[in-house]
């Protein structure tokens, strides 16, 4: 290997197309660089005090046209690389069927990792080649960063709030996964290693790892140990939003705002569950935040997500 690497590996899509942006737009800001630098130099040198120059003031075509034209080049150029790279960069679509979804939870200092199946490993995670993978983050305490070089991505991992980041691993490797934000004491050794698999190679290591519950099976048992269904469930006598259905449908609020009952506002729900308050309800429900783990928020999750999917039963 060489050991000197100016630029880490390219073992995702998105990498190709973040060190191209890099690469062009440096090439561009060298070549203009240098030619002030040129102009300057030659300006100072004919224009010098006492050289027997022509002064005064300049021909009407370079104070019009020529002015007007490197403006309006220079903002030409700048759209044009806004427009290339905007809309090149991969930005799967979160509800792809084919997507890898991955649960990790942050915590200081370790990565937590929870794969479909149930298998779940530390400081490490693996990943099949070639497949779209969606992260679904969150933090049980303070804010952290998911960070892989080899991958150009970096994605901020906040408490009570879910972060998602896609991408499709294109090299098989091992990698280094850092956190990239100052989290404390071991904030620098809150590392680990992403290992891109073959799709057979993950399927084998995948039904080797003891597997526990997964995340719907956990949120059931949770659901039922905290007793939500007392007051959401169908026949309860506490006037509470039903949940059933709740996944992806429009809620309106008591202010009259309509949301979609996604994961992060599930989890929000959970944890500030007076913040947003359904439309002829009562704000009776306690916070959960402080009082369950952020794996279990997502547990939850995870199971109200299969209930309103008909793949779980109350
Ligand atoms: Cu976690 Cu820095």
């Amino acid at each position: 290997m060489n050991p000197f690497r100016l630029f880490p590996v390219e073992a995702s899509a998105n990498a190709h197309a973040v060190d191209t942006a890099f690469f062009v737009i440096m090439g561009i800001s060298v070549a203009i660089c240098l030619l002030l630098f040129v102009l300057i130099v030659t300006f100072a040198f004919r224009y010098r005090r006492g050289s027997r120059v022509k002064r005064g003031p300049l021909p009407d075509i370079l104070r019009r046209e020529i002015e007007l034209g490197w403006t309006a080049g220079a903002l030409f150029l700048a759209i044009f690389i806004f427009w290339w790279f905007a809309g090149g960069f991969q930005n799967p679509d979160a509800d792809d069927a084919r997507n890898v979804i991955i649960h990790v939870v942050a915590k200081q200092w370790m990565w937590k990792v929870e794969h479909a199946n149930g298998a779940r490993e530390i400081d490490a995670l693996h990943l099949p080649v070639g497949s779209p993978v969606e992260l679904e983050m969150v933090s049980q305490d303070v804010i952290h960063s998911f960070y892989v070089p080899a991958f150009r991505l970096k994605q901020d991992v906040l408490p009570a709030r879910y972060t998602k980041l896609f991408f499709t691993p294109d090299r098989i490797g091992s990698y280094h996964l850092f956190c990239a934000e100052y989290c404390g004491t071991q904030h620098s050794r809150m590392t680990g290693e992403v290992v891109v698999m073959s799709a057979p190679d993950y399927a084998a290591w995948l039904a080797n790892q003891p597997h526990g519950d997964t995340l719907v099976e956990e949120g059931g048992v949770l659901y039922a140990k905290l007793g939500c269904a007392a007051c959401h469930a169908a026949h309860a006598q506490v006037h509470a939003p039903k949940l059933d259905h709740l996944y992806e449908n429009t809620v309106t609020l008591a202010g009259g705002e309509k949301i979609v009952a996604d994961d992060a506002y599930i989890a929000r729900s959970i944890l500030a569950p007076r913040e947003q308050i359904t439309a002829g309800y009562d704000p009776i429900m306690p916070s959960y935040s402080g009082v369950i783990k952020a794996a279990d928020v997502q547990a939850l999750v995870a199971y109200l997500k299969a209930l309103s999917r008909g793949e779980a039963d109350e």
